[in-house]
């Protein structure tokens, strides 16, 4: 059966980033460039008939998605778009394709919207290529749409081959770089693309100089002056993406109901599901899948990444928290650092420069002052004394401290993994503890303190 697939052109090094890594794991507001393009598609076209060429730096590609590695085409050398549509041709072939989408993978603003619109177009008008336009007075280095007198595409030249005195003067119609293909119709016109062209490139662009030329229709699809359909080629231009997506991102939060202050230095994530009823005070960055709950409130100049902040919850300034999962009505900072795995129960509180790594806080356990709390289970009620350290490694394995719930450890206590503090002991301030501490005991292990007679 014959369906519609989608290709994502993501091969390209993306010279003009200067950068080592392949330009569409570049990331905006946390989130590589090709995934907002898979989001679009996502609900118009199936996952499984989603194709991405890959080639620089596909080894970085296929661990950024793993879950789309079926999915991948290597493009091996990157000879142009066209031949990166050359590369991928059999396999879209042998899945049965037969109306494909075509997406420049660096073009990660594009609106689901714009891509349904195209296919849309293109289904009501049986062209053999459709592809989206945008009103752009300063075309700089895009594709230049080339219209007959009767307003038929007849082709798009690129920049570098871009000449007023055969084109014509420059219309301000650009190539988004967006494409709907009839396979049947383009299969025959793809061999004869070449790079005799100013950057001895195979163009995908070319195909359109070449349907038109072969008397095939060809719709060139306006979609207005949006800013959304402009792919990214540097870092200011994804620099202005970022912030195009940014603004967009925390005004839709304002309207649902979200209190930020400084709205205009608060980055949010397109993961992040922050409730209606919480409250930011930018300038801060909430990234990935991080929850904030209603209720919940969070200082400015923390950075908060895949974690939970529960109802209630006050993350104070100056909190770094990645990974970690902060229950409901915790207080948390100023400058904490809650590492992956971090869980603080209902109503738990960590201080200033604590750092907990796969620890959990029990409800209403607190750990108010320069704490490292690694690999370890504190009980309900349990109150860690300033300076008190979890030796969780040592120098091959990581081990487990247990605390029991309402024990009190003294300040400056080391604990030394595996350990394990009954409920209700309490540990003498300065002690370094090797040795299992029974529920109700007091251990203390300390030098005697002794005074002499001032020398004089
Ligand atoms: C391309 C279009 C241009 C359009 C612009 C829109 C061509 C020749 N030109 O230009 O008309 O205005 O997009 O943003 O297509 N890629 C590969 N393999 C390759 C080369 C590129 O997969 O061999 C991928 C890149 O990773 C990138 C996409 O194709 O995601 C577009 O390539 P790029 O070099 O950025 O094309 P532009 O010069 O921007
Ligand atoms: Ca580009």
């Amino acid at each position: 059966m014959e369906h519609t697939g989608a290709l994502i052109l993501a091969a390209g090094k993306g010279t003009r980033m200067r950068s080592e890594r392949p330009k569409v794991l570049h990331t905006l507001l946390g989130e590589p460039m090709v995934w907002y393009v898979y989001q679009a598609l996502d609900g118009l076209v199936p996952e499984a008939a989603v194709w991405t060429v890959v080639g620089h730096g596909a080894q970085q590609m296929r661990a950024a998605f793993p879950g789309r590695t079926p999915g991948f085409v290597v493009q091996e050398r990157q000879l142009g778009t066209g031949h990166a549509l050359q590369t991928a041709w059999p396999a879209l072939g042998e899945a049965g394709v037969g109306t494909l989408l075509v997406v420049n993978g660096d073009t990660p603003l594009v609106p689901r919207a714009a891509l349904a619109a195209l296919l849309e177009a293109f289904q009501a008008r049986r062209p053999a290529l459709a592809f989206l336009t945008v009103d752009l007075p300063d075309p700089g280095a895009f594709g230049r749409v080339v219209r007959g007198p009767g307003g038929d595409v007849a082709a798009i030249v690129e920049a570098k081959d871009y000449d007023p005195t055969t084109h014509g003067p420059e219309s301000g119609e650009i190539n988004s770089g967006i494409y709907v293909l009839d396979m049947a119709a383009v299969g025959p016109l793809l061999s004869r693309l070449d790079n005799s062209n100013a950057s001895g490139e195979f163009y995908i662009t070319d195909l359109v100089d070449l349907a038109a030329r072969a008397g095939l229709p060809v719709l060139g699809v306006r979609a207005g002056a949006d800013p959304q359909l402009l792919g990214v080629n540097s870092p200011v231009e994804l620099a202005r993406a970022e912030e195009l997506l940014r603004a967009r991102i925390v005004d839709g939060l304002l309207e649902a109901g979200v209190m930020i202050h400084q709205p205009g230095t608060t980055v949010v994530g397109p993961r992040a599901v922050l409730e209606p009823g919480c409250e930011i005070s930018g300038p801060c960055e909430i990234l990935g899948a991080t929850r904030v709950a209603a209720g919940a409130s969070v200082g400015a100049q923390t950075w908060i990444r895949d974690s939970d902040i529960g109802p209630g919850a006050l993350v104070r300034p100056f909190c770094h928290i990645e990974g970690a999962q902060v229950g409901p009505d915790c207080q948390i900072g100023p400058f904490a650092r809650l590492r992956p795995l971090a869980v603080t129960e209902q109503g738990a509180r960590v201080g200033n420069f604590v750092e907990m790594k796969k620890a959990r806080l029990g409800p209403g356990a607190k750990a108010g002052h320069l704490s490292y709390l690694g690999d370890a289970q504190v009980g309900a009620g349990a109150n860690i004394g300033a300076g008190t350290i979890t030796c969780n490694y040592d120098g091959k394995n990581k081990h487990q401290t247990v605390i029991g719930q309402d024990a009190f450890i003294g300040s400056n206590t080391a604990l030394v993994a595996p350990v394990r503090i009954g409920d209700r002991a309490l540990v003498g301030a300065g002690s370094v503890i090797t040795k299992d501490v029974g529920d109700d005991m007091l251990a203390l292990e300390r030098s005697r303190q002794r005074e002499l007679p001032r020398r004089k």
